[in-house]
């Protein structure tokens, strides 16, 4: 008999096949996160991203375009670029030194008399071509050179995930960090949505917003959550924010969507955090953070913490403490939100290898878990229907 998760089998959260089915169907075939604007800010930079099966590079040409390309040299198939970086015009494979220039055309080859006597139709051998679009100030890349539209894509749910202008605000580069997480990526999302343990994994550090409050639901596979200050934090709530506001009054709030697949944004009265998960093994995680905050003055920043230190010095800490925590390095005596919700991940994928998990039933605040397995089983399947 198949154990069920709900909605899906335990095998999607611990199996190689399950994990190698969605690389090609989800992580392949949808828009994936590649990095926010101002990652290329001139002609000749580059950033490069694993979108599923495919490695994928953005770079700026000459004419201040971004193309992005399949990072495949056309030779044979070496990885063209590593990861970030500028060149001045041309991009050159490491392997036999085969150049194409900014827009992706093969402009040059060593010794092409000597080597290729017959003729080379260099003109044939341009890069491949993949898709990229931005989308509020974030870059997106997409492996199929013809894919629909971030507007389409994300259209339907973009009314619902807060007034913030990323494009405007600064990266605080501070909190730019990567992680792995030892579950399944699906886990980490299961995480993120769920609204049941929101007052309960987190009832002393995510205590300032309205769990009960929170109005959630979905736009296609896409997932939008906004719930507003809890009475404590409303009382002030100019004085209590923690540094200045990144959206005016008199919108309050958090609003925290799951976009699909694995694209998390965490959006405040006072800051934009972007939460990329990629899977890297049935097993594993990896999540990338990035925060942008409001593009003012460091006196304004100054003030704005001393306003509300009070508040701060005396609201949060940890879940467990005293006799309940197991030692300094307990996460869940740590009074971090995401220490704790790694530590519930990892503990939960622990027990899925064993014969006596059973799963109990779903509560309310759960119902974006069973929605998100639907999300997943729907895409996989419509992309199974085109390929037959
Ligand atoms: S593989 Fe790139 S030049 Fe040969
Ligand atoms: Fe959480």
């Amino acid at each position: 008999m198949t154990r069920m998760y709900h909605s899906l089998p335990v095998s999607a959260y611990t199996d190689q096949d399950w994990f190698d089915r969605e690389q090609r169907l989800i992580f392949s075939r949808s828009w994936r996160f590649a990095g926010l604007v101002e990652d290329i800010p001139e002609p000749g930079h580059y950033i490069s991203v694993q979108a599923g099966l495919n490695n994928i590079f953005i770079v700026m040409g000459r004419d201040h375009r971004l193309r992005a390309f399949h990072n495949i040299c056309r030779h044979r198939g070496t990885q063209l670029i590593r990861a970030v970086g500028k060149t001045q015009k041309a991009l050159t494979c490491p392997y036999h030194d085969w150049t194409y220039d900014l827009e992706g055309n093969l402009i040059s080859v060593p010794d092409e008399e000597r080597e290729y006597p017959g003729g080379l139709d260099k003109s044939c051998l341009g890069l491949k071509p993949a898709s990229v679009d931005i989308w509020r100030g974030m870059l997106f890349v997409h492996p199929d050179p013809k894919a629909p539209s971030l507007v389409d894509w994300f259209g339907p749910v973009d009314p619902l995930l807060g007034p913030h202008q990323p494009q405007e605000l600064v990266e605080y580069e501070e909190a730019r960090n990567s992680y792995e997480i030892r579950a399944n990526w699906k886990i980490v999302v299961e995480n993120y949505i769920d609204v049941y343990h929101l007052s309960h994994l987190h009832s002393n550090t995510l205590h300032m917003y309205d769990h009960a409050a929170a109005e959630y639901g979905w736009k296609g596979p896409h997932y939008h959550f906004w719930e507003p200050p809890a009475a404590a934090y409303a009382k002030n709530l100019e004085q209590n924010l923690p540094t200045p506001r990144v959206i005016p009054e008199p919108h309050v709030g958090a609003w925290v969507p799951m976009l699909f697949p694995g694209i998390g944004i965490g959006a405040s009265e006072d800051s934009w955090n972007l939460f990329i998960i990629t899977p890297l093994a049935p097993d594993l995680t990896r999540v990338e953070n990035r925060t942008k905050l409001a593009n003012v003055s460091s006196w304004a920043y100054s003030k704005q913490a001393w306003r509300s230190h009070g508040f701060w010095r005396s609201f949060g800490g940890p879940k467990y403490s005293g006799q309940d925590a197991a030692g300094a390095d307990d996460p869940m005596a740590s009074g971090d939100f995401t220490a704790e919700d790694i530590y519930a991940c990892e503990q939960q994928q622990k027990s899925l290898t064993s014969p006596f998990l059973e799963i109990g039933p779903a509560a309310n605040g759960e119902s974006p878990i069973t929605n998100h397995q639907a999300a997943i089983l729907d895409f996989m399947a419509a992309q199974e229907a085109l390929d037959r």
